[in-house]
């Protein structure tokens, strides 16, 4: 009899995924020894990576940035391949670059200078909170920086987040707190409406927030580990967007397989596995242990199983009415699955109707607009706008010129958001938009104060709104049922010791029962299973490797 090859299936056409099957299918040693495929339950490629078109532009549906190019593989790729070039323009927000107009809700624009003294206490907080230990500031900002830190915990600054179980919210807000509680009166600004000195800081304050819960996915910071921060890495240098888009970095890692490697439309609904090693079944002991179940209701055996699913499918996956692991995952996994966060962020596309797309003359361009809004529970808030638009940060042209606007949305906001018809977001979005960028006959009254603007400029030429949109374009990543959210997070009560717990494979080594067992049966990666760089391509890509490697060693492939 021919001794079959081991079977490796990997679950999940993502960038772990792939690049997985990327390095165990051109890791030369390896490729007659291994029967390979990737099993993937959506209709394409690529998973949270999914560049597409909108409005004549291209786009990101997911993945975004390149978090930092210094180190990056993903950046290392996207250079080999020429993705970081186009004729045509892309998404890369180079208004990012732009003075950001920032404006209060009602239509008062804020001078730069008050919006950058709460925008670096929020900036050193967040150093801080990271570990940064103010790098590189002037000594007395540092000295007074650490002792509203140590009036806001009354403890030593280094004691801040120590054992307890601190969330960065509560971090942020408490320091916040103790600077008001340090300068002496909050006065009313004129021309301003209703907006005092604070009411302007504490929305500045609100709207970085906002931007750091779309950057976690923490939908509120309250439930987002504070000491978690200091352990997650950035890359140096930049952070970029790729011009040919994301998805060519996919292409790429695709393109070395074999046709028919990778099968489309398989999605997984059960996984037997071998927790205890059987005495006799059909393949004997070792031979492929697990089966795999398929929504068609075909099966396949396996050896090896590589699972890449999101953190939210494994969320659902170990739900008692799912039953998708037989015998169910040990304790020690679904409890760290049942710990960590996996929060949901949605991108919103809009395109302006052709009277007002940035090919116009200067001043009916579209800002790189900062939304500084009344609190949700505030009387001086405009009710028309709605509860899901409020903590949003920013809404700006996707480049210079272009007339699409993106926005991002975190936590339940973007979940309703999903609900909504394009009409009533497209609705929503205007009311607030004119709240925003008002008439231009309201603008007169104000303009002396040095801390507000006054009113701005209408984008429009006297139409009630000023800005029209033709139409939108959302994702919709929280209830998609092969991803049930973006991507993970460390919730308080959870650490980066849970991101390893993931990346552990089964059965674990280190229990008797399983002495017997087949080893390395189900093995994980995914952007949930690296410590420092979870909820990245590049932590995904990282985790793809370390998996491929882990096989590759157990097989005595050598040079991996
Ligand atoms: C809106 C958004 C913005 C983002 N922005 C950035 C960014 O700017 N920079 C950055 O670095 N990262 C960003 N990310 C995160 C990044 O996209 C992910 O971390 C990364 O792509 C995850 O790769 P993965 O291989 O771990 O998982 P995935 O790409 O999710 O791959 C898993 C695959 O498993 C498949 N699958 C699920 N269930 C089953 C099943 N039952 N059977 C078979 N197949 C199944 C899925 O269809 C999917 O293709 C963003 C994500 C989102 C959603
Ligand atoms: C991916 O993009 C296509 C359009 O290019 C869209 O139809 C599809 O819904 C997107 N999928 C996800 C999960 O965002
Ligand atoms: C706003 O301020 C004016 C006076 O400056 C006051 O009369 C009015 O009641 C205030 N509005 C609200 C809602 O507090
Ligand atoms: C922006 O528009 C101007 C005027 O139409 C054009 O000359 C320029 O090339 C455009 N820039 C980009 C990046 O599209």
């Amino acid at each position: 009899m021919v001794a079959k090859k081991p079977r490796i299936v990997i679950i999940g056409a993502g960038m772990a995924g792939l690049a997985a099957a990327d390095r165990l299918y051109t890791s030369t040693i390896s490729k007659d020894m291994f029967e390979l495929c990737v099993v993937e339950g959506g209709p394409r490629i690529g998973g949270r990576i999914n560049t597409s078109e909108f409005g004549g532009d291209r786009i990101e549906m997911g993945a975004t940035w390149i978090h930092g190019i210094g180190g990056s593989q993903v950046h290392k790729i996207a250079q080999e391949i020429h993705s970081l070039e186009s004729e045509q323009p892309w998404e890369c927000m180079d208004g990012f670059l732009d003075e950001p107009k920032t404006i209060a809700e009602g239509g008062f624009e804020l001078s730069p200078s008050l919006v950058q003294s709460i925008s670096t206490l929020f900036k050193n907080l967040m150093d801080y909170a990271q570990g940064k230990l103010m790098e590189g500031k002037e000594n007395s900002e540092e000295v007074n920086f650490y002792r509203l830190v140590a009036k806001a915990f009354k403890v030593c600054p280094s004691n801040v987040g120590g054992p307890g179980k601190l969330s960065l919210g509560s971090f942020l807000r408490q320091v916040l707190n103790a600077h008001w509680d340090s300068v002496k009166e909050q006065e009313q600004i004129e021309g301003c409406d209703n907006w005092s000195t604070k009411l302007v800081e504490e929305a500045i304050f609100a709207m970085h927030e906002n931007v750091r819960r779309t950057c976690t996915s923490a939908g509120d910071l309250m439930n987002l580990d504070f000491g978690a921060e200091s352990e997650y890495r950035m890359f140096p240098g930049e952070e970029i967007t790729i011009a040919k888009g994301y998805l060519s970095v996919i292409e790429s890692l695709a393109s070395v397989l074999p046709h028919g490697l990778i099968q489309l439309g398989r999605k997984v609904t059960g996984i037997q596995w071998q927790r205890e090693a059987h005495r006799s079944t059909e393949n004997g002991c070792a031979d492929r242990p697990m089966k795999i179940h398929f929504c068609d209701g075909s099966i396949m055996l396996a050896d090896h199983i590589l699972l890449t699913v999101p953190l939210g499918v494994l969320k659902a996956g170990i739900g008692s009415d799912s039953g998708m692991f037989n015998p169910p995952l040990p304790t020690f996994k679904t409890e760290a699955i049942s710990r960590l966060g996996f929060g949901v962020v949605n991108k919103m596309f809009l395109q302006l109707s052709s009277s007002h797309d940035g090919r116009d003359e200067d001043c009916n361009k579209f800002p790189f607009l900062q939304m500084a809004f009344h609190r949700p529970d505030s009387e001086l808030r405009h009710k028309k706008i709605p509860w899901w638009m409020r903590r949003t940060a920013s809404l700006s042209p996707i480049y210079k010129n272009s007339s699409v606007l993106v926005s991002w949305f975190a936590g339940k906001e973007a979940l309703e958001h999903e609900a909504l018809s394009d009409e009533e977001i497209i609705d929503g979005v205007s009311t607030t938009i004119s709240s925003f960028l008002s008439q231009p006959h309201k603008q007169s009254s104000s303009s002396s104060h040095e801390q507000c603007n006054g009113k701005v400029n209408s984008l429009g030429n006297g139409d009630e709104n000023g800005v029209k949109f033709t139409k939108v374009l959302r994702t919709k990543w929280g209830n998609d049922p092969l991803f049930l959210g973006s991507y993970s997070y460390v919730a308080v009560g959870s650490s980066g010791d849970d991101l390893d717990i993931l990346a552990e494979p089964l059965p674990r080594i280190s229990t008797l029962e399983s002495a017997s067992s087949p080893p390395l049966q189900i093995l994980f990666a995914g952007e949930a299973t690296h410590r420092t760089h979870y909820s990245t391509t590049h932590g995904a890509y990282f985790s793809g490797l370390r998996e491929a490697s882990r096989l590759l060693q157990h097989y005595r492939c050598v040079g991996v």
